[in-house]
C-alpha cells in the first residue's frame, strides 16, 4: 500500500494490476475501509490519467454481470441534483413515441433524491425479477427498476464509502462510477446530464466540461454513442422536492400542462434521445415530443406504467407549514444544496445510509427566480418533521434588483 501511495503522490501512473489489486481487494474485503479511504482521497487530490480511468472502468464493469451491448438500447443518467425528476417525465414521453425503454435507477444518497424512493412513495414496485422486468417492456414499453445487486457491485461498495468520506466530487471517480454501470447494462446509446452549480457534485463549468468529455471518451472506447447535456443546478430543478411531492410535479407537467425549467430540460432530453434512437432529425424529434406532452400521450403512458408496477396515483398530502418572506424584493436565488439538506431533515431523504424515509416529507417552492415577493408572502410549503425544521427562508436570497437568470441548459456536447 505504501508503494501505491508514493506512486500516486509523485504522479506515477498505476498499472492495471495495481488498480485491480486495490479495488478488487476492497470488494473482497481484503483491503480495509480505512486503506480504501486513503486511496480515494489521494485520487480526489491528484486525479488519474485517462489510461488509469479506462482501466478502472474495465475493472468496475467486470466486477459483476455484463450484458451484451444492444445498439438499440438507449439509457440516460444524471450526475445528481435537487428536485431532479427527469427520468419520470422523459421515459413515458419516449415510450409513448414507440421507443422501448428500461432504466435501472438508484436510491437517494446525500442531499440528492433518488428515483427509486420517489416511485416507492406511491407504491410502485421496483424490486423486479428478470421475468417481471422483461414483461413490463413487452406489455407497456417501459420499466424502471432498482439496480440489480450484481451490476457493478464494486461501484455500489465504493460509492457508499465515497458518500461518507467526502470523496464524491472527484471527476475520474464520478466518470468511472457512471460509465461502468451504463456499459455493463448493455446500453448502446447514452444521454448524460452533467449538473453544475451549488447543488451539484461539480461546482464550476470547466470541471463539468472535463467530466462530460471524459465520459464521452470512455463511451468511444466501448463504441457507445454518448451525448452530454450540461445543466444548471444552482437552483432546485422545478418547484417540488421530496418523494410523493415530486410525483405531483410530474403529473402537473405530463397532465396539467405546467411549463417551467424542468419541463424544458425534459423536452430537450427526450428530443435528443428520440433523435439518437430513431435516427431522425432533432427538430422532427422535438415536434413529436411536444406533441406527446400536449396531447397527454406521455401522461397516459405514465399512468399505465405506475399501474403496471403496482403504484397508485391517488396522492394526498398532509398538513404543511408555510414559510413566509421576511422582506420584500426579487428572489435572486434559491440555494439548491440548502433546499436538499432541509428536505432530508424534514424526512424526505436519508441522513445516514439506513435511515427510514417519510414519503410525505419535502418542500414545495411557491416562488421562482426573479419573482417579486412582499414581506409576509409565502415562499414555500414544508411537509414532514416541521418541529425539527422550522424555517427554510435562509435558502432564499431576496434582493432589491432582478438577477440575470441562468439558462437551465448550459451546453450540449456530442
Ligand atoms: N452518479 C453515480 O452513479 N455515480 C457518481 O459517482 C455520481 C453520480
Amino acid at each position: 500500500m505504501n508503494d501505491i501511495i508514493k506512486k500516486i503522490k509523485s504522479g506515477v501512473a498505476l498499472s492495471y494490476e495495481e488498480l485491480d489489486n486495490i479495488f478488487s481487494g476492497y470488494l473482497n474485503n481484503k483491503v480495509s475501509d480505512d486503506d480504501m479511504t486513503v486511496i480515494l482521497k489521494l485520487i480526489c487530490k491528484y486525479g488519474l490519467s485517462d489510461k488509469e480511468v479506462f482501466d478502472l472502468v474495465d475493472i468496475f464493469i467486470n466486477s459483476g454481470d455484463v450484458f451484451d451491448v444492444n445498439y438499440d438500447f438507449i439509457d440516460k443518467h444524471s450526475t445528481g441534483g435537487v428536485g431532479d425528476k427527469t427520468t419520470l417525465i422523459v421515459l413515458p414521453i419516449l415510450a409513448s413515441l414507440g421507443v422501448n425503454i428500461s432504466k435501472m435507477s438508484g436510491r437517494a444518497l446525500g442531499y440528492t433524491g433518488g428515483t427509486i424512493d420517489k416511485l416507492n412513495s406511491i407504491g410502485v414496485k421496483t424490486d423486479l425479477s428478470k421475468d417481471e422486468f422483461y414483461k413490463c417492456i413487452d406489455n407497456i414499453g417501459m420499466v424502471i427498476s432498482s439496480q440489480t445487486d450484481n451490476l457493478c457491485p464494486m461501484d455500489k461498495k465504493v460509492y457508499a464509502l465515497r458518500d461518507v468520506t467526502g470523496t464524491t466530487k472527484s471527476i475520474p471517480l464520478i466518470a468511472t462510477s457512471i460509465m461502468s454501470k451504463k456499459i455493463a447494462s448493455g446500453a448502446g446509446k447514452i444521454l448524460l446530464d452533467v449538473k453544475v452549480g451549488k447543488g451539484a457534485l461539480v461546482n464550476n463549468l470547466s470541471d463539468a466540461r472535463k467530466l462530460a468529455n471524459l465520459m464521452i471518451r470512455i463511451g468511444k472506447k466501448y463504441k457507445r454513442e454518448v451525448v452530454c447535456i450540461i445543466s444548471d443546478m444552482n437552483n432546485p430543478l422545478g418547484d417540488n422536492v421530496g418523494n410523493k411531492i415530486e410525483i405531483l410535479e410530474v403529473i402537473d407537467i405530463l397532465k396539467n400542462g405546467k411549463r417551467n425549467d424542468l419541463s424544458h430540460l425534459c423536452t430537450i432530453m427526450a428530443s435528443i434521445m428520440l433523435e439518437m434512437s430513431k435516427g431522425i432529425y432533432y427538430e422532427t424529434a422535438k415536434e413529436m415530443v411536444l406533441d406527446s406532452l400536449n396531447k397527454g400521450l406521455a401522461y397516459d403512458k405514465f399512468c399505465l406504467f405506475v399501474k403496471h408496477q403496482g403504484g397508485n396515483l391517488d396522492i394526498k398530502l398532509p398538513k404543511c407549514k408555510k414559510i413566509v418572506s421576511q422582506k420584500s424584493g426579487y428572489v435572486k436565488s434559491i440555494n439548491s444544496m440548502m433546499i436538499g439538506n432541509y428536505s432530508n431533515l424534514l424526512g424526505a431523504g436519508r441522513v445516514k445510509k439506513d435511515d427510514e424515509i417519510d414519503y410525505n416529507a419535502g418542500i414545495i417552492l411557491k416562488t421562482g427566480i426573479n419573482s417579486y415577493v412582499r414581506k409576509g408572502d409565502v415562499l414555500a410549503e414544508i411537509y414532514g418533521n416541521t418541529e425539527k425544521v422550522t424555517d427554510i427562508s435562509d435558502a432564499f436570497r431576496i434582493s432589491k434588483f432582478k438577477s440575470k437568470k441562468s439558462e437551465i441548459i448550459i451546453e450540449i456536447i456530442r
